[in-house]
């Protein structure tokens, strides 16, 4: 028998290796939302993917026809696949399902189950009326929606902050204490296993380890010119104040809607004591700014931005100097300040900037000083 020529071996390993792809496939969910390529090429059959509880999910409803495409064609949708999140909805009433439906429950009906709103005083964990799903758009299964999705194999990871290596239990409570201004929940308590049980289904298991494309905001270029809140202010009247209002509270359900929904507002407040503290993530102007970019108003996506970006960083320069919560103790954050971000508004603050050039930028000057002197930021007391 004559051996294959090399051009036959390669030929057949580029086809095993896009065969295995096919096969690895999650199956469509109902909660699939758009991904940034388009599918190029006929649509492809969906193969049954064994599913966390070991059983096969079912395609949904909404999964192509199954056709005879070659393997060929579907290449480059390789991409897009990184984004079919996992329904939870399809997965068996089991103790291992019904653990990430509480999963899903405590990111998008936060204030009702760990919140202020809690029957039980002692769950009371979240110190405002925000949900987790208030930031994390679609209960974290948003692409640039700062989404849960695929961040399961990525933690431990350093964070900054508190310069040191976290873990994913700890980089949710560092949200419980700011994003919510609340106070951590117990590692080992059931609420958290259920969130970390959620992350870790939407993450779909089979792509842990693989950089997901629309982890947390889109970039946006820094403005060369300082963020101005009195634009800002115009922008909110026009663009925000119909659900936000024109107090930034929001838009609160009445007893009834509460009680249904499990959510304390319909529309969530951008500042006030039911908000972000002055210690989130959201409160710095730049992080502030790729969120509403890529997401606001509601239902905006990073493919199709409404607010341009120069006006994404003027509207949150308004928001984020109106009062909120304050968190004590903000200066010891970012012990290494050669990682503190340029835009966090509070001391101590890292070279030869004003408070208010950190607050409103424009930035690229202290990123670029940063850069030049990671040794002088780093000996700031
Ligand atoms: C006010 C907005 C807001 C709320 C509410 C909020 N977060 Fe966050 N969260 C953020 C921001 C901003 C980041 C950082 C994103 C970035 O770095 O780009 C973040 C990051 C995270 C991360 C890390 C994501 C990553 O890609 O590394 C986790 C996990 C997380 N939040 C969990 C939660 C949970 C759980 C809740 C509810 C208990 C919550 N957050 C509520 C704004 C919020
Ligand atoms: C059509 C209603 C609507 C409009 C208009 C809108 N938002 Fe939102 N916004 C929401 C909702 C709803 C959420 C929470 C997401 C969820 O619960 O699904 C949200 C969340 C937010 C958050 C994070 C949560 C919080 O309360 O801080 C910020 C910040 C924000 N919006 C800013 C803006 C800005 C700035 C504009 C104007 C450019 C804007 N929004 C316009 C409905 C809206």
């Amino acid at each position: 028998m004559r051996t294959p020529s090399s051009t036959v071996v390669i030929a057949g390993l580029v086809l095993i290796g896009v065969f295995t792809l096919f096969v690895k496939r999650p199956p469509r969910t109902a909660t699939e939302i758009a991904a940034p390529q388009t599918q190029v090429g006929p649509a492809v059959a969906q193969a049954p993917v064994a599913g966390p509880a070991g059983v096969a999910a079912q395609p949904s409803a909404r999964s192509p026809p199954p056709t005879g495409a070659a393997p060929a064609a579907f290449v480059p949708t390789v991409v897009t696949a990184a984004w079919d999140i996992p329904d939870p909805d399809t997965l068996p009433d089991d103790i291992y399902g019904r653990t990430v439906g509480r999963g899903r429950d405590l990111i998008a009906r936060t204030s009702s189950l760990i919140g202020p709103d809690a029957a039980d005083p002692t769950m009371r964990h979240a110190g405002n009326g925000l949900d987790c799903q208030s930031c994390h758009i679609q209960a974290g299964t948003q692409q640039f929606g700062i989404p849960l999705a695929g961040i399961w194999g990525v933690f431990p990871q350093y964070i900054g902050r508190e310069n040191e290596v976290r873990t994913l239990e700890e980089r949710v409570n560092g949200c419980m204490e700011r994003s919510m201004n609340g106070r951590p929940l117990p590692v080992d308590g059931d609420e958290m296993k259920a969130i970390l049980t959620y992350v870790r289904h939407i993450s779909a298991p089979e792509r842990v380890g693989q950089a997901l494309v629309g982890r947390g905001t889109p970039a946006l270029p820094l403005p060369d010119r300082a963020a101005d809140p009195v634009r800002g202010q115009q922008i909110y009247t026009e663009s925000c104040v119909a659900c936000h209002g024109a107090d930034g509270l929001g838009q609160r359900l009445d007893a009834a809607e509460a009680a249904e929904t499990g959510r304390r507002y319909r529309f969530p407040p951008v500042w006030g004591p039911d908000s972000y503290n002055d210690g989130a993530g959201m409160a710095r102007i730049i992080t502030a700014a790729r969120f509403v970019h890529g997401n606001m108003p509601l239902g905006t996506t990073f493919e199709a931005p409404v607010i341009p970006p120069g006006d994404s960083f003027d509207v949150m320069a308004f928001i984020n100097t109106q009062p909120r919560p304050h968190r004590a103790g903000l200066e010891a954050d970012f012990p290494d300040r050669s990682n503190k971000p340029v835009d966090a508004a509070y001391p101590p603050f890292v070279g030869p900037f004003t408070p208010d050039q950190h607050r409103f930028g424009p930035w690229q000057p202290i990123q670029d000083w940063l850069r030049a002197n990671p040794a002088a930021a780093r000996a700031i007391p």
